[in-house]
């Protein structure tokens, strides 16, 4: 099928390249121009396992092309889909202005039937909303198409985006027009090995599920994370009642980690943004209250626990940070909580020496230039004159490090570990402090 795709973010290229891979005619367009001509030349705009590859293998087949003109974009697809970014202000109003651009250049440009899919993370409505916007348009200039509007919520997770498009846990149609239902069907039947995948619903409930999906993930983690405060101060090792919480198949063993709180581009504005949209309705969402709050606490734990190991003394200490971006696999740094622990340091008269294996850049941007801030070329050179060490990331790379050589370089050898990557008594014996979340053993020595 010819399919078109507005957005070629974390999701837009994942998804165009995948589509491609599978047998699809993608035309991938985009507003930045730069990122366009990058593309065209195989040049990778963000880091995502597998994506650069499978971009090469369509570019190289031909059914993947990138564009940055808008109205080619319009007329190539039976098939156009809206994946441009949806951001949240701090009161958690979407701002839909990139949505609703794409709506009515389709309705100015399009020439034959089309159905248009909102892939964004947008509040419930906006695919009535894309749909007024484009009707409005078409009904400008008298053109007379049938064009249907279906919402199709994106679920992948950045990380494993390429395979999470390739084996989606489910597929959320939401349309009740049966030739829309009938063309992403068709469309998604390559990615879809069993029907009851496929889930077709009202464009409403396919909104909101995306909402929903979100939620309940920030939920499991502030959940957990308030449970570890329970284990620090009862003795008790969080990552023992993750382990036998998660085996009860009613609760399963994913999102369940405690740590330094959640980030990332996803669910702290979608968070914000169903908050809003269900008080605007007159309820107020109270779990989802006390999700940010404890995320927002979170965020600031581990400077809090360095505090308690320098005992206040935090001015003049150098910390080696050891990953930045919000999780392993990306170099995505919104609402990373290396930046909170960032900025508590710099605030606090500490240096820090980062090492990201693939956010450096992303980072150096959203951070800029300081005087407190070195920005380390490896692991290993961000420890060198460091007093203690926090892990913030859990890539791979940190999983298994030379504690004995760690114990030699820090001058004051602590680690703080965010993600509770290490065993205390690994750690302890090579003569470290070691600090978790919720690892309440080491708090209460
Ligand atoms: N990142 C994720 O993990 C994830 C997962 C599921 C859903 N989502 C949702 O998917 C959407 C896209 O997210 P993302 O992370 O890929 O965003 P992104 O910021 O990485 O990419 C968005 C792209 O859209 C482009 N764009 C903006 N306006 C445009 C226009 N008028 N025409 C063409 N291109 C335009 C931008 O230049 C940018 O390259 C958001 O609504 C997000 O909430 C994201």
């Amino acid at each position: 099928m010819k399919v078109s795709l507005f957005g070629a973010g974390y999701v837009g290229l994942s998804f165009a390249a995948s589509l491609a891979e599978a047998g699809h005619e993608v035309l991938c367009a985009d507003a930045d121009l730069a990122r366009i001509e990058g593309l065209q030349r195989g040049l990778m705009p963000l880091h995502e396992p597998d994506l650069e590859a499978l971009v090469a293998a369509g570019l190289a087949a031909g059914t993947l092309r990138f564009t940055a003109d808008e109205r080619a974009a319009c007329l190539h697809g039976e098939v156009i889909f809206i994946v441009v970014n949806t951001p949240a202000d701090a009161e958690g109003r979407v701002d839909l202005r990139h949505v609703m651009a794409v709506a009515a250049g389709i309705g100015r440009h399009r020439d034959r039937d089309a159905v248009v899919v909102c892939k964004s993370t947008a509040p419930v409505g906006t695919a009535d909303q894309v749909e007024m916007v484009l009707n409005g348009e078409l009904s400008q200039r008298g053109a007379r198409l049938r064009v249907a509007v279906a919402a199709n919520p994106e679920f992948l997770r950045e990380g494993s985006a390429v395979r999470d498009c390739r084996r989606p846990d489910r597929v959320v149609i939401g349309s009740e027009n049966p030739w829309a239902v009938e063309v992403l069907t068709r469309l998604y039947a390559p990615f879809v090995e069993n029907p009851a995948q496929l889930l077709v619903m009202d464009r409403r409930s396919a909104e909101l599920a995306k909402y929903a999906a979100n939620a309940m993930l920030a939920t499991r983690i502030s959940f957990m994370n308030e449970m570890a405060r329970v284990a620090e101060h009862a003795g008790a090792d969080i990552e023992m009642v993750r382990r036998a919480i998660g085996a009860d198949r009613r609760i399963g063993p994913d999102f369940l980690q405690a740590g330094a709180g959640y980030g990332g581009s996803c669910l702290a504005k979608d968070v914000r943004a169903l908050k809003r949209m269900a008080e605007r309705d007159g309820y107020p969402l109270r779990i989802l209250t006390a999700v940010e709050a404890t995320n927002h606490e979170q965020k600031g734990r581990l400077f809090e626990l360095m505090t308690h190991h320098f005992e206040g003394r935090i001015a003049g200490k150098t910390i080696a940070v050891w990953g930045l971006a919000f999780k392993p696999d990306t170099d995505d740094m919104r609402d990373a909580p290396s930046l909170v622990l960032l900025e508590r340091l710099r605030a606090a008269g500490a240096r820090v020496q980062v090492y990201d294996p693939v956010a450096m850049s992303t980072a150096r941007d959203l951070v800029g230039e300081h005087e407190g801030v070195r920005w380390c070329g490896a692991a290993d050179e961000a420890l060198q004159g460091a007093d203690a060490l926090a892990l913030v990331t859990e890539w791979p790379e940190f999983s298994r490090p030379d504690f004995a050589r760690i114990a030699q370089v820090l001058r004051s050898p602590a680690i703080f570990d965010g993600r509770n990557l290490y065993e205390a008594a690994t750690v302890e014996a090579a003569g470290i402090a070691y600090y978790g979340i919720g690892r309440g053993r080491s708090l209460l020595r």
